[in-house]
Parts: C-alpha cells; sequence; structure tokens
C-alpha cells in the first residue's frame, strides 16, 4: 500500500496522481489524505512525494479526455476526504481500458463523480448570490470585509468571479477555512477566522436593506423556493433575512392592494375600444363627435375633450401626446407652460402658430391627484389606441404637407412601433398619414430638464428640428 499526503488542492493532486500512474500503481493500491495544517505551515510536505518519484523514472505517460480533467478540478473542491481516492480510481478506469467511461452515467463512479460536482458548483453558485460585503473603515482607509461559511473548499475557486466584480474596491471575504484579499491589483490568501472577527452593521447595510424592501415583490413570494434558494444557513450573515419576515407578512396585504389594482386596471382597459368617428370632411362635425367620445374611460375624469385647432388648410400639424391640466381647463391644446414654450421656439424657428393645426394623440387628460395638484399620467396602450381614428380623421382632412409628432407617444402612435426619439429625430420620414413626418421633441422634456445649461441646448436642438420644418416648407 502507499500512502500520498498531498496539501488539498487540485494542482498537487493532479501532480501526484500523474506520478502514480506513471508508476503503474493501481487505484487500490493507493491511500490519500490531506496533509495536516501544521505539516502545510512548516512546510514538511514534499512537493512529490520521493516514492512516487523515484517509481515514475521510466514510466507511460496517458492522454485523459479534457472532460475528466474539468470535472476533477470542481470535485477536488468537494469536502468529502474520499475525493481523492475517487478520482484516482476513475482516472485509473479511464487510463486502463474504460477510455469513455464519463459516458456511462449509471456506473456508481461516475454517478458520485457527477453528484459531488453538482454539490461544488452550487455552493459556487451560493457564495456568489449571498456574500454580502460591510463597509470598514481602517486606518482613514474603507474596506470592505464579508463573512461567509461555504459547504466546500470553494473560496480559490471562486475567487476569479469576486476579484473581477470588484476590481476596483479593497476587500477581504473571511471564511472559517482560508480568507481571501483583495488590495486593488493582487489577490492573497491567509488563514480562516471565526465569524466573530467578522464585522456586522453598518451604514451600508441599512442602505441595502431600503433596497431589498423596495424590489421585494409580494407577488412573487414562493416560501418553498425561497428557502430553497436561500437556506436557512445563509440567512444568519445576511443583513435582508431580518427584514424577510416581516416583508412576509406584509406580502398578502400588499398583493391584495396589487391584484384590486390591477383588476381595476384591467376592467378599464376592456372598456377601451377604437372610437367611432363619422365619415365626415368637416372639422367642425369631427370636433362636435369628439365631444361625447366615450371610447376609453379617460373621459370620466377629465373636464372635457380637447381637440386639435387651426387651420382647416393648415400645412404642417404638430401632433403632442395629451392635453395638460390646463388644456383640459381650456379646451384647448398646447396652451400651458409646454404650449408656451411651443409657441417661443416656433418663434425662432420662424413658423407662425396661426398658420399650423396643433393637436394630441389622446384627447382627455390623464391625471392623477397629490394634493391640490393633478398630475399628469403617461396613457397607457389602450387608451392611445382608442383615440387613434381621431387624430388620423383630422389628418385626412386637413392632409398637411408636413407632420410633427412631437415626444414618444405622438411618434409611437404614427410610425406603429416604440422609438427612441435620438435614434429619428430630424430627418423627414415617408409615413401611412403624411409624406414628410418628422419627429422632435416634446416640448415638456425641456420643461423637466432641471439644468438651465442643458435645457438650453435642448431648446436649440428643437427649434433647430423646426427650422428644417420651415425650410422644407419654403422648398416647394
Ligand atoms: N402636452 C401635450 O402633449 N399636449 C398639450 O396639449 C399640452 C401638453
Amino acid at each position: 500500500m502507499h500512502l500520498l499526503t498531498l496539501e488539498p488542492s487540485f494542482a498537487a493532486w493532479h501532480r501526484v496522481a500523474r506520478r502514480a500512474l506513471q508508476a503503474e500503481w493501481a487505484w487500490d493500491t493507493v491511500l490519500w489524505e490531506d496533509a495536516s495544517d501544521s505539516q502545510l505551515a512548516l512546510g514538511l510536505l514534499d512537493e512529490t512525494p520521493a516514492s512516487v518519484a523515484q517509481a515514475a523514472v521510466s514510466a507511460p505517460t496517458y492522454s485523459v479526455p479534457k472532460a475528466f480533467m474539468d470535472m476533477a478540478r470542481t470535485v477536488a473542491c468537494h469536502r468529502s476526504a474520499h475525493r481523492w481516492s475517487l478520482l484516482y480510481r476513475v482516472l485509473w478506469r479511464i487510463t486502463h481500458g474504460e477510455h469513455h467511461l464519463l459516458k456511462v452515467a449509471v456506473d456508481p463512479d461516475v454517478h458520485e463523480l457527477h453528484t459531488m460536482e453538482k454539490s461544488v458548483r452550487r455552493d459556487v453558485h451560493k457564495m456568489r448570490a449571498f456574500v454580502r460585503f460591510r463597509e470598514v473603515v481602517h486606518e482613514g482607509q474603507v474596506l470592505y470585509v464579508a463573512w461567509f461559511e461555504p459547504q466546500h473548499h470553494i473560496l480559490e475557486l471562486n475567487a476569479p468571479f469576486f476579484i473581477d466584480r470588484f476590481a476596483g474596491m479593497q476587500w477581504s471575504i473571511l471564511t472559517p477555512e482560508r480568507c481571501l484579499h483583495w488590495d486593488g491589483v493582487k489577490a492573497t490568501y491567509t488563514p480562516g477566522v471565526s465569524r466573530h472577527e467578522a464585522p456586522t452593521g453598518d451604514a451600508m447595510e441599512s442602505l441595502w436593506l431600503q433596497y431589498y424592501a423596495h424590489i421585494f415583490n409580494p407577488a412573487r413570494v414562493k416560501t418553498h423556493a425561497m428557502l430553497a434558494e436561500m437556506p436557512m444557513k445563509y440567512w444568519r450573515n445576511l443583513p435582508e433575512a431580518a427584514i424577510i419576515p416581516t416583508l412576509l407578512e406584509q406580502a398578502s396585504p400588499r398583493v391584495e392592494v396589487m391584484m384590486e389594482r390591477s383588476h381595476a386596471l384591467q376592467s378599464q382597459l376592456k372598456e377601451a375600444h377604437p372610437a367611432d368617428v363619422p365619415n365626415t370632411n368637416d372639422l367642425e362635425v369631427l370636433r362636435d363627435a369628439a365631444a361625447t367620445c366615450k371610447a376609453c374611460p379617460l373621459y370620466k375624469d377629465a373636464t372635457q375633450t380637447v381637440f386639435g385647432e387651426g387651420h382647416v388648410s393648415a400645412e404642417i400639424v404638430f401632433l403632442g401626446e395629451q392635453p395638460g391640466d390646463q388644456e383640459d381647463l381650456a379646451g384647448k391644446p398646447f396652451v400651458g407652460p409646454a404650449g408656451r414654450l411651443l409657441d417661443q421656439a416656433l418663434q425662432e424657428a420662424g413658423i407662425d402658430r396661426e398658420t399650423c393645426y396643433v393637436t394630441n394623440a389622446v384627447k382627455h387628460f390623464k391625471w392623477k391627484r397629490q394634493g391640490k395638484r393633478r398630475l399628469h399620467q403617461t396613457p397607457v396602450q389602450a387608451e392611445i389606441h382608442a383615440c387613434k381614428p381621431w387624430w388620423r380623421a383630422e389628418l385626412a382632412i386637413i392632409k398637411p404637407r408636413i407632420l410633427v409628432c412631437l415626444g414618444a407617444t405622438a411618434a409611437r402612435t404614427v410610425l406603429e412601433h416604440a422609438v427612441k426619439i435620438g435614434d429619428v429625430r430630424g430627418e423627414f420620414m415617408e409615413t401611412t398619414w403624411c409624406e414628410k413626418t418628422l419627429v422632435t421633441v416634446h416640448p415638456s422634456s425641456l420643461l423637466r430638464q432641471p439644468d438651465p445649461e442643458i435645457r438650453a441646448e435642448e431648446m436649440a436642438r428643437f427649434v433647430a428640428d423646426l427650422k428644417l420644418v420651415a425650410r422644407a416648407l419654403a422648398s416647394r
């Protein structure tokens, strides 16, 4: 019998196993054991045990499938002391007449290797998911420290993942067996520590808890799945574990509220259908018909229908999204803050608003109360779709030379697909509705811009787009 004592790593096992194989030591003549911590610390271990080195002087070499080596690298991290002998037995069998052994899934050795490999992989995944760094200030430097108790010897295997992910930080992952430290340039390992040496609680943690509570989706709560994914043993190291029971308790009332809201929305949307528009060439007939439109539920909370406004023979039509608070009260489009900005931009571009027709993709104001204010709400697709026959009928009567879509809602309903304004703005396109269709920003987006310099730049770009319209109109 040969006793082989080795540093517990894949590299050491690989080195020794290759020599043992070359020495023709059959699997059942070799005993494998992990070196003790003191042997390792005192450097008492031979790189390759002398007996194997001598025995292997003029030995054959074997080719081993890559799949086996990959699997062995993972299985080497398994906690079981028996992993080295199992690996050697399989290696022996592969090199002694059973080259395709790994394909025999029902073979007990192969089955055991697969089970061990799976268990290590699962542990690797758990470590990636459940390591939580805590901020520690040490001698004026910010460090991040995490505590984790892996099931297997996976710290080295997982090191590249954490180094890659947190390359720019200085951190340590402490485990009972070994600790990994990253200083931003190189990784070092030190012996394991006890749990008490890992820090608990800090400002980062409370931020994380807030974030976790925010992303916690009660509708997705499946307690069994949660327990399977996040077994109890990891919970004590996770800050969020402390709040999960409360979140779960609150989950069912929150789900009920979500369900109620969703049902209310669904039934409202069921009410939406394309507006029934009269077949007419008269804009005034159209306007009158729109005044009583109930094609979607938005009419219920709006003061009135805000129909388009302008000359019937206008050469330019501007299509916005929906009336705002002031438009809803006045019954006219673009008369509030966004309208004033549009007027200013038109003036700068040399376009007289009086010669244009201005309208919206949705004709009722959609809003939500906040204190005394009525806050704008973006219309949903069903509402936009229900309103489509109105602007189509307006365009069919006016037949403009140029249609300008102000913002994403207008662009989407006209182009019939979602677009990024930046991708299409400033170029004339031919659409079903108008030979020259141009997309640009909505003036409200400029009003929302908090930085005065950026707002001025955006305004200049908006005016530049409108100047394209003015020039196109001038060149007949
Ligand atoms: N925003 C729009 O899209 N239309 C208006 O009429 C007013 C603001």
